[in-house]
């Protein structure tokens, strides 16, 4: 029993010793396979970050391939644009040859952007009236932007200059909800305009816009506002606009006026009025005034485009274009000048029976010749505006067309003036209430 039991303690020591082997070797196998796990795990971090690099480094090189795609565009777009003013400029010079002695009264511009058939019509209907004033108004498109069919339609004509405004500054509006439109429009004049001041040396400027037709007098009638604009510094611009030029309240095509607001929409201005302007593009009055015609010379046709259709409908459609040709050079205009208007215009307002109360319109077809109505501040002004139906709008405490806060039209297209006239108007004009 002793020998059995020696025997077995035995046995089991050399278990023991190969069990405590056996583990010993295992431990040391697992170690190194820890080891070279984590080895393969550094190498994998290490491959992942590389191929992060690599895809950051991709990423930036698209991005340039971008951008020198875009130069490349740009640079397409600019060659054209030289292209076309060097071919311009070849066909002008020939002109030219043959018209040296003559100084241009003014350059017509018409602003153009991306509508190609209303250009047309627009150039079709200064065509019409040109061929006798083409060298006293030579015709220029300003486009701004690229749209081809408004490049190509503009080259077609051999007898206007084309030009071109690419501007890719993005725009920052100066207060939110401001529309970038009006900026990029703003951008687009000054750039036409210091072209045809400074490049161009022009001394004044017609500035049409590409939706607009003009009276068969256009050219005659800016003649004579040279003339004025330059003997009458206080006249800011001419224009060819009346605000409350529909049909119905308008007679006479050779009554002019002058008006502290600013009418817009086809004007003529001179160098140095764009010498102030240019630099702020604001305009600031400063005690001076516009001549504006009571019948309109150019017709504003854009019913799409960036005035409203109901605008359009009610305002803009039943404008009264003038249809007659005027000799204006044959015609005193002294009396527009700053000294002599206030007086020609107090004597008309003079004149005019004074139409007091309520049932305005009732008595006023009672009053033979001229009436004059009384307005308090600007709410009753619109009041009395909207019985007329003319522009009820203020833009900085001056109504529409004013003259020293006076409003004239003409009623029911007959020779009867009605004068609305403001609470300091009549001091202004030096009458006696
Ligand atoms: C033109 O009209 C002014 C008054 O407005 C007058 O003084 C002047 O004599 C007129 N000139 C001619 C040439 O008729």
């Amino acid at each position: 029993m002793a020998r059995w039991s020696g025997g077995l303690r035995c046995l089991l020591l050399l278990t023991a010793i190969a069990f405590i082997y056996t583990q010993v070797r295992l431990f040391k196998a697992q170690s190194e396979y820890a080891e070279k796990i984590t080895a393969a795990v550094e190498g994998e971090n290490h491959c992942t970050s590389q191929m992060r690099l690599l895809i950051d480094q991709i990423s930036m090189q698209k991005e340039r391939v971008v951008s020198l795609e875009e130069i490349v565009k740009r640079q397409q777009e600019e060659r054209e644009q030289l292209r076309t003013l060097v071919q311009n400029l070849e066909r002008k010079g020939v002109k030219n040859l043959f018209q040296q002695n003559q100084v241009p009264v003014a350059a017509v511009v018409i602003m153009a952007c991306n509508r190609a058939d209303y250009l047309e019509r627009t150039i079709k209907s200064i065509l019409k009236y040109h061929a006798s004033a083409s060298s006293k108004f030579p015709i220029f498109v300003s486009q701004d932007g690229s749209n081809p069919d408004v490049r190509t339609k503009a080259m077609s004509y051999k007898q206007l200059t084309y030009m071109q405004h690419l501007d890719y500054e993005p725009v920052h509006t100066e207060r939110p909800g401001e529309l970038i439109a009006y900026y990029k429009i703003a951008r687009h004049y000054k750039w036409a305009l210091d072209q045809l001041f400074y490049k161009h040396r022009f001394n004044r400027v017609i500035i049409l816009e590409d939706d607009m037709e003009i009276s068969p007098d256009f050219f005659a009638y800016f003649e004579a506002g040279a003339d004025l604009l330059d003997k009458d510094k206080s006249i800011m611009a001419i224009s060819s606009w009346n605000d409350n030029g529909q049909k119905q309240f308008v007679h006479d095509p050779y009554t002019l006026y002058r008006s502290d607001f600013f009418p817009g929409l086809g004007w003529m201005l001179s160098k140095s009025t764009w010498d102030e302007l240019s630099p702020k593009l604001q305009e600031n009055h400063k005690g001076r005034q516009f001549i504006r015609p009571e019948v309109c010379r150019t017709y504003n046709f854009g019913e799409h485009g960036s005035s409203l259709g109901q605008f359009f409908h009610q305002y803009l459609k039943p404008i009264r274009l003038n249809d007659r040709p005027i000799d204006w050079k044959s015609l005193n205009l002294t009396y527009l000048m700053e000294d002599k208007f206030v007086k020609h215009f107090a004597d008309l307002v003079k004149g005019a029976s004074p139409v007091f109360g309520t049932d305005l319109i009732l008595k006023i077809n009672n009053v033979k010749g001229d009436a004059r109505i009384a307005y308090r501040d600007q709410e009753h002004f619109e009041e009395i505006a909207r019985q007329f139906g003319i522009f009820e709008e203020w833009k900085d405490g001056v109504p529409r067309t004013a003259y020293k806060g006076v409003v004239v039209f003409r009623y029911k297209t007959t020779t009867q003036r009605i004068f609305l006239v403001g609470p300091d108007s009549l001091e202004q004009l030096g009458i006696q209430n």
